[in-house]
């Protein structure tokens, strides 16, 4: 096949993780006999210095014509402490989230049976943890209203959503459960807030077409609780925007390092895939990067976006080797050895 990819690299460790993917999707686009054409584009703190704007219309017309697109990490601590900061990077994800119209983000949990020790949580809870978070992406309190009063002594961000926005994330989590275990659980705050109440509903009406999914309904407080109580009573778990950031955050850490953890963003446009780290500046320049999540969300672009599951499964096969054998950056080395970035990546590429 002929395969457009829009690189993203953005900013701190995104561009070394993203040069790591490269190799290994080069490699096996060789292997496989596909051919690849590279499209790069600004985003993030790079592009707001660049051009003002963290997500260019420029980009966004990158985006709209590749079939896939491949996502560093945007950010830089020059704005987290900066309120008053007028354009920041995250609004380049927010716009491309919408632009995109991506509305799904899925995220995976993951153990891997050589890193289980390197969990805060004992084996015994988590090895048998499988289950993937279904995230609301272009609603709620992200892209409702916001605003301050005239004396700005007061703020507010509203969160709405449609029951069309709803109906079509919880259809798309029930086409997941049928693919996998069957269970289904929608968390939500539908004790106190009105939108929940709405999810719920229209759970419950969508109950009726997906008989064989035993659905369930959590609270979100609850669900941020059993996450790390009894990981493996989750299949497919689907929720609003705000809820799905933090709980995702959480779930992360079951593996034993958030920077092995991948993500697809689907929906109307293209799709995108990044890791769920974010830029890490402190690691930034220093080749210490974990590169596993963007390999293992490039593994993602291959199912998803390109429906090549044999070339997703060779990604994943040298991503479990190289935790098999050791080839890991510092952030799973504790005190063993520890390679680099770039020296993961070479592995990755030279044994998948
Ligand atoms: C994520 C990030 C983003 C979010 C930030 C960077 C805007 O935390 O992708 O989870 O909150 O969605
Ligand atoms: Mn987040």
């Amino acid at each position: 096949m002929k395969l457009n990819i829009a690189v993203l690299a953005g900013d701190g460790i995104g561009p070394e993780v993203i040069a790591q993917a490269i190799k290994v999707v080069d490699v096996v686009a060789s292997k496989f006999g596909h051919e690849i054409n590279y499209t790069e584009a600004l985003t993030g703190a790079s592009a707001i210095d660049a051009v003002g704007n963290p997500y260019p219309d420029e980009t966004h017309e990158v985006c709209m014509n590749a079939d896939a697109v491949l996502f560093g990490a945007i950010g830089h601590p020059k704005f987290d402490n900066d309120p008053s900061a007028k354009v920041r990077p995250e609004q380049g994800l927010l716009a491309m989230r919408k632009k995109l119209g991506l509305y799904a983000n899925i995220r995976p949990t993951l153990v891997f049976p050589s890193l289980l020790h390197k969990s805060p949580l004992r084996t015994e809870l988590i090895e048998n943890a499988d289950f993937v978070c279904i995230r609301e992406l272009t609603g709620g309190i992200y892209f409702g209203d916001k605003g301050r009063n005239e004396a700005r002594d007061k703020a507010w961000d509203v969160c709405e959503y449609t029951k069309e926005e709803v109906e079509r994330i919880i259809r798309l989590a029930y086409e997941y459960a049928m693919a996998r275990r069957k269970k289904l659980t929608i968390v939500d705050k539908a004790n106190v807030l009105e939108t929940s109440r709405l999810w719920r509903e229209v759970g419950q009406s969508l109950e009726k077409e997906y008989p064989e999914v035993t659905t369930e309904y959590l609270f979100v407080d609850a669900a941020a609780m059993r996450i790390i109580q009894w990981p493996e009573g989750f299949d497919v778990m689907v929720t609003e925007n705000m809820f799905g950031d933090i709980l995702t955050d959480e779930a992360s850490v079951i593996s034993g390092s958030m920077g092995l953890m991948p993500s697809a963003s689907i929906g109307i446009h293209t799709s995108v895939f990044e890791p769920i780290h974010g830029s890490y500046p402190q690691a930034a320049g220093k080749n210490i990067a974990n590169p596993l999540g963007t390999v293992l969300s490039a593994a993602m672009m291959f199912e998803y976006a390109f429906k090549l599951y044999d070339e997703a499964a060779a990604i994943r096969k040298v991503v479990d080797a190289s935790l098999d054998q050791g080839i890991v950056t510092v952030d799973i080395a504790g005190t063993g050895k520890a390679y680099s970035t770039s020296e993961v990546g070479d592995w990755l590429a030279a044994n998948v």
